[in-house]
């Protein structure tokens, strides 16, 4: 389905902005090839959470427990990464480039299966989250970080658009460097969908986008 965004939601011409919803591994394969300058995209985790997790005062975490992110083995879960980041290796243009969220339950095999399909990493940008959800049980370190590989589409690649000035500036004249200091969007920030939930990732995106 492809949708066509307002224009005051994008500052450009509205005619230039499209929204294609649904599966992308079907979607993807209508684009003409080498038509992307920049992919963005924040896949599912492959949580695979065992049990219910509770704060101290027995108020229940609000997990993710969507079917989009179940995956049955990690096989699976390989298989369905190879397909979409293969799709959007096709589409990708020949100076363009592609960022990939993480955590540590699924980044270092994106990761592998992105070197192995020929893509050649930038940098990996530590999100480090100041303001980070505590491990409430004390049993491994608070998790304060994801990951964003940024790649281009191979080692051969002589061209891609990296906005150094405008990053410097953003870090008060110093070069950025490829940790970055992002708190989780809280309260009124946080966009949330009709059930209630919704991750929001904005904050990394208008820096990605930017770079
Ligand atoms: C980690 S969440 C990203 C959430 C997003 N950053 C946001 O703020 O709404 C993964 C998203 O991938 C979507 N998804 C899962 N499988 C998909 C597929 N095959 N094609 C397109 N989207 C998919 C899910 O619906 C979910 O919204």
């Amino acid at each position: 389905m492809t949708q066509q965004l307002p224009c005051s939601q994008t500052g450009g011409s509205a005619a230039d902005y499209h929204i294609h919803t649904g599966n992308c591994i079907d979607i993807l394969p209508e684009l003409p090839e080498k038509s992307v300058k920049l992919i963005f995209a924040d896949p599912p985790y492959n949580l695979q959470l065992k049990q219910e997790l509770y704060r101290p005062n027995q108020t229940l975490v609000d997990g993710v427990e969507d079917t989009w992110d179940q995956f049955p083995s990690f096989e699976s879960y390989d298989e369905f990464t190879r397909q979409w980041l293969s799709a959007c290796r096709r589409v990708l243009a020949d100076d363009g480039t592609i960022w990939v969220i993480g955590s540590y339950h699924n980044i270092f095999r994106v990761g592998k299966i992105m070197m192995d399909l020929g893509y050649w990493i930038l940098n990996d940008v530590q999100w480090h989250k100041t303001n980070p959800m505590p491990n409430f049980r004390g049993v491994r370190f608070t998790n304060a970080t994801e990951t964003l590989i940024w790649a281009k589409k191979s080692e051969k690649q002589k061209k891609y658009t990296f906005n150094h000035h405008v990053m410097k500036q953003l870090n008060d004249g110093k070069q950025m460097t490829s940790v970055w200091q992002i708190p989780l969007c809280t309260g009124k920030e946080r966009i949330k969908d009709e059930n209630g939930k919704k991750p929001t990732r904005l904050r990394n995106l208008r820096h990605c986008l930017r770079g």
